[in-house]
């Protein structure tokens, strides 16, 4: 990187910034939080090098944000091998799986993001691919098909997911390892802030990267946009350290709720509470109230809301809880009647 040159970090995501300044770690050593999932999949990574194997094909589950992707590099960092990234949605036929599958380098990590979003017909090829390391290419149709087994170099395929209930029982056993990330603790992300602003070169005191933690919905992603934030904050309105005054003032200024709510959480709750008396209620109801799809309602919003104990979800649909009424200074509503929720 040449001197002088002058780089914006404003507009780009984890996924684009220059490789000095991207704040993900590299090795399992350097991973705050999700303890359980990184000793074993540690001891699986020593133990496959150890044998000189290829690792077992692992999953991850849980909401956006929480480490999947970072965990994928991980693995083939510690590994030493080469990491292959693709999604769900990207391979949209058996031919374009088969062509990645085809130039894989031995031991490789494959990674497949959205991996629920997976066409059945390219579905179909993984799991010959997972399990045999072979796929079956077929030649022509009708009388003169032929079919014709390529056999492939040995690797290991890391699938991940917002929503494991989704992938088809014979893709879902196929994966020897199969690990669900949680939300962080307060405790944690606060730990995730102190190390990306040392990363960063910023100085950030501890009850500064509390409060920004406290606002980060569980997610190291959204601990470290909002750091950021508070960081171009802390250059333009101070004195470039960041103290819990500035982090208090440039987090009122981008508007983060005291509890880190957005915009979507605040107008779910909010619905519920206004429309339907606090609930329960259908979720295609609120989806319809709010206009956005079910399943961004399903991946993005109901697992933190859930967590933090403003939401419940009940036979007869979702209810807010007493905690999201103080939330928003709101009294209850006892609803008259029996409420005919829509069916889920
Ligand atoms: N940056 C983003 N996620 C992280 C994590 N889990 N540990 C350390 N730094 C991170």
């Amino acid at each position: 990187m040449e001197e002088n040159k002058e780089i914006s970090l404003q507009d780009l995501s984890d996924d684009e910034v220059p490789a000095f300044l991207d704040l993900r770690p590299k090795k399992f050593s350097d991973y705050i939080g999700q303890k359980q999932i990184v000793e074993t999949l540690q001891i699986a990574v020593e133990a496959a090098k150890k044998r000189n194997e290829v690792l077992d094909h692992v999953l991850f589950y849980g909401p956006p944000g929480l480490g999947k992707t970072t965990m994928a590099h991980i693995i083939s960092n510690e590994l030493g091998v080469p990491l292959v990234h693709t999604s769900g949605p990207a391979l949209e036929k058996g031919g374009d799986l088969v062509s990645i599958l085809t130039h894989m380098e031995h031991g490789s990590v494959f990674f497949i993001d959205e991996i629920h979003r997976l066409p059945k017909i390219v579905e179909e090829f993984l799991y010959s691919a997972m399990e045999d390391f072979a796929v079956d290419i077929i030649f022509d149709k009708g009388m003169n098909a032929r079919s014709y087994r390529a056999k492939l170099n040995q690797f290991t395929l890391v699938g991940a997911t917002t929503r494991a209930g989704l992938l088809s029982p014979p893709l879902r056993e196929r994966f020897g390892i199969q690990r669900s990330l949680d939300f962080y603790s307060v405790e944690e992300l606060q730990q995730v802030i102190i190390r990306s602003a040392s990363i960063l070169n910023v100085s950030i005191d501890y009850d500064a990267a509390l409060e920004i933690a406290r606002r980060s919905r569980g997610t190291p992603r959204i601990a470290n946009q909002l750091l950021r934030r508070v960081r171009d904050f802390a250059q333009v309105r101070a004195d470039g350290s960041i103290t819990k005054k500035v982090s208090d003032d440039a987090l009122a200024l981008e508007g983060i709720d005291a509890r880190g709510l957005n915009l979507l959480d605040v107008r779910f709750l909010n619905v519920i509470i206004e429309f339907y008396k606090g609930g329960p209620v259908g979720l295609e109801a609120i989806a319809a109230t709010l206009q956005e799809e079910t399943d961004t309602l399903i991946d993005m919003v109901e697992p933190y809301l859930l967590k933090a104990g403003l939401l419940t979800r009940t036979s007869s649909g979702r209810k807010v809880t007493e905690q999201a009424y103080k939330h928003f200074k709101k009294t209850v509503q006892k609803a008259k009647g029996r409420q005919m929720p829509l069916p889920e």
